[in-house]
């Protein structure tokens, strides 16, 4: 019998990191298409001392009661509201995921979606290839006008990594920038404020805090209904932060200007979502860290996290 640790990886990573893991343990990796359906994950991490999961695989207490062999986990992912975090602790199972490495391609992607949004980038190329570029109108005084930039007010609502990577991307196009967190803290460039101060005067409103039981609808109606009108929402960090029905209905209202998301409540989005039926949305299927170096590197940090909880000595960087 083997001495080596048993792994259960729930996907195929990019670059070479489970070929390494490999080299340590035995590593089996599940090979359906997408992630695994929750019976799938039971059967493959039944029996697994260390499991190196992503956000889309629920780690919960039924699940570690049915394997109950674990004894690391890892996931491949900077946000761990996937994991239930008290019944791991109640364990004495380290989690570990993969902060730092995709603050700054979040970012990007952040400030992309907000210049996309603010000058209906999209919308203006659905314009070409529908064949409503006329020759009458080449050049229309009065066609596709969007909101300018430089010089705006942003509102980072957390101003963790992500949030002040934004903030840095800001001042390069001479932005004001507002910043509220639920732990205040002074970051160069950003005017602390109160999150209605920041809602009532930002024209941009970018969202970095994670998904928490308090943050978990922190832009209700309410808190929407108390935004600039004509202001610009971006989310990239989690669905359950923004009341998505009350964003429908603040596009469709013409009080927002627009919005962008990467990041919804329900991952696909529901075919019935309201949100497929807004105007002045820009949508995009979760891919804030989605770039090739940013993507190894996670899948290189989760690897080594999860060898670190394997063999008994502390994560690089632990959730839970
Ligand atoms: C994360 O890691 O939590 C992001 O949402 C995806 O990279």
């Amino acid at each position: 019998m083997s001495a080596r640790p048993r792994v259960f990886a729930t996907r195929q990573l990019p670059g070479g990191a489970l070929a390494r893991l490999a080299q340590h343990c035995e590593l089996a990796v599940w090979e359906g298409a997408g992630a695994p359906p929750s019976h799938a994950l039971v059967a493959g991490a039944r029996d697994a001392d260390g499991l190196l999961c992503l956000l889309t695989d629920r780690i919960d207490a039924a699940l570690l009661a049915a394997c109950s062999r674990l004894r690391a986990i890892s996931s491949c992912s900077v946000g761990v509201d996937h994991i239930d975090l008290e019944a791991t602790r109640s364990r004495g199972i380290p989690v570990g995921h993969t902060p730092g490495v995709l603050v700054e391609t979040t970012a990007d992607l952040a400030f992309g979606l907000l210049l996309a949004a603010a000058r209906r980038i999209v919308e203006a190329d659905r314009f070409v290839r529908d064949g409503r570029w006329s020759f009458e109108h080449r050049w229309d005084p009065a066609a596709l006008l969007g909101r300018d930039v430089h010089g705006a007010t942003l509102g980072i609502v957390g101003l963790g990594a992500i949030g002040q990577a934004l903030a840095r991307r800001a001042s390069g196009f001479g932005m004001r920038v507002l910043g509220w967190s639920r732990t205040p803290r002074g970051v160069p460039g950003v005017e602390s404020c109160s999150l209605e101060a920041l809602l009532a005067q930002a024209e941009f409103v970018s969202v970095h805090v994670a998904l928490t039981p308090e943050t978990r609808g922190l832009l209700d109606a309410r808190a929407l209904a108390a935004l600039r009108p004509g202001a610009i929402l971006i989310n990239t960090a989690r669905g359950g932060i923004v009341d998505e029905t009350a964003l429908a209905a603040a596009l469709a209202s013409g009080r927002l200007a627009a919005a962008a998301l990467d990041v919804f409540a329900r991952e696909p989005l529901d075919p019935v979502s309201p949100l497929l039926a807004a105007p002045n949305l820009l949508l995009t299927p979760h891919i804030g860290s989605a770039s090739i170096a940013t993507r190894t590197r996670m899948a290189e940090l989760a690897v080594e996290n999860l060898l670190a909880g394997l063999a008994g000595r502390p994560l690089l960087h632990q959730a839970g």
